[in-house]
């Protein structure tokens, strides 16, 4: 039997923060390691310019978010490792996808919904204001990602199934039309895995500027979490871990041992500063080697550069001739053929 094929992609805007890498760099990094299954991640940039047409913005978050996975231990001897715009035949998929994907279906995806929700309540008179085309149909682009690689297994957010079902259904179109060319993906949400919260309580979230971000020099680190908003019980007052964005976070990077002493500091009336103070130490520890790894790659990208390189001749293996079948599948090509 073959492996089964992960594939997941990391939009390139923003520094990566805790959320994300409990999310998902921490998975990603233990499957990289995993001989038992194939693995495919990639920086989405084209997916980036979606929402910001910031040049210098999109290149520092690239850098940011490749050095964040390499740092952390990307196995990219096993896993393929690329940026989507390395790869040529990915936007020339997505057009064929374009002509086969219906309209409306794009029309249900949340985050064009979303955008004209938003221009409804803000009264506006043309519910599509500001919304360009590559909103619009952004998660043909996200299906050509996936079925480019032939992956069945879509490590994603809640928020992302939608998406991978939308691929699913036009991967099944263009079968229909074209013949059996393209593997449909399936969605994999880990329940297991948390989703943090970030400085004000809420998700942790580049869209809510409440992030902590992973590789803040220590003392930056340290005044972000004394942020984290808390209750206000006094130090002996008994509190409750559960909801609590401190033990959340602690969680998150604990054993079960750990997790359990701290419940019992709660339950002791452990104060906030002192629970901040542990929280800031503990991570610290763990994200001090990885740290150090980032900033060496960051004061080095060329050494990025060649390892994304690397990973694009792997994943054009792939890609070339998936594109060569559906060219000449679609009647496009040879003449004389
Ligand atoms: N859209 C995804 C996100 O914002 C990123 C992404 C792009 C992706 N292409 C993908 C995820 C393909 C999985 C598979 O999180």
């Amino acid at each position: 039997m073959s492996k089964p094929r992960y594939l997941t992609g990391i939009t390139t805007t923003g520094t990566p923060h805790l959320g994300n890498y409990v999310g998902a760099i921490r998975p990603a990094v233990a499957s990289s390691q995993e001989q038992s299954i194939d693995s495919f991640y990639f920086l989405a940039d084209y997916h980036s310019l979606i929402k910001s047409y910031d040049a210098s913005a999109l290149k520092q978050s690239s850098k940011e978010i490749a050095a964040t996975w390499l740092a952390f231990g990307l196995n990219t001897d096993n896993a393929v490792f690329y940026r989507q715009s390395d790869i040529p035949e990915i936007p020339e998929l997505t057009w064929m996808l374009t002509c086969v994907a219906a309209k409306g279906l794009m029309n249900r995806a949340h985050a064009y919904k979303a955008a004209v929700a938003d221009n409804e309540e803000h009264g506006e008179r043309d519910a599509d204001k500001g919304i360009t085309m590559g909103l619009f149909s952004y998660p043909i682009l996200m299906a050509a990602d996936i079925l480019m690689f032939k992956a069945n297994k879509i490590p994603v957010g809640r928020d992302q199934i939608q998406h991978v079902e939308m691929a699913r259904d036009i991967a099944a179109r263009f079968n229909h039309h074209f013949g059996e060319h393209l593997v449909l993906p399936e969605a994999v949400v880990d329940d297991n895995v948390a989703v943090l919260n970030g400085l004000d309580g809420r998700k942790m979230s580049k869209s809510y500027n409440n992030t902590i971000p992973l590789f803040e020099p220590p003392k930056r680190l340290r005044k972000l979490i004394m942020k984290i908003k808390t209750n206000s019980l006094e130090p002996g007052e008994p509190k409750q871990p559960d909801g609590c964005t401190l033990f959340q976070i602690f969680r998150a990077f604990a054993t079960a041992e750990q997790t359990e002493a701290v419940r019992q500091l709660y339950a002791d009336g452990i104060a906030w500063g002192e629970m901040k103070q542990m929280l800031f130490e503990h991570l610290d520890g763990i994200l001090s080697e990885p740290r150090e790894r980032y900033e060496e790659l960051m004061a080095k990208p060329e050494i990025m550069e060649d390892i994304l390189l690397a990973g694009a001749e792997r994943a054009r293996q792939y890609s070339v001739p998936l594109m060569q079948d559906l060219r000449s599948a679609i009647g496009l090509g040879d003449l004389a053929k």
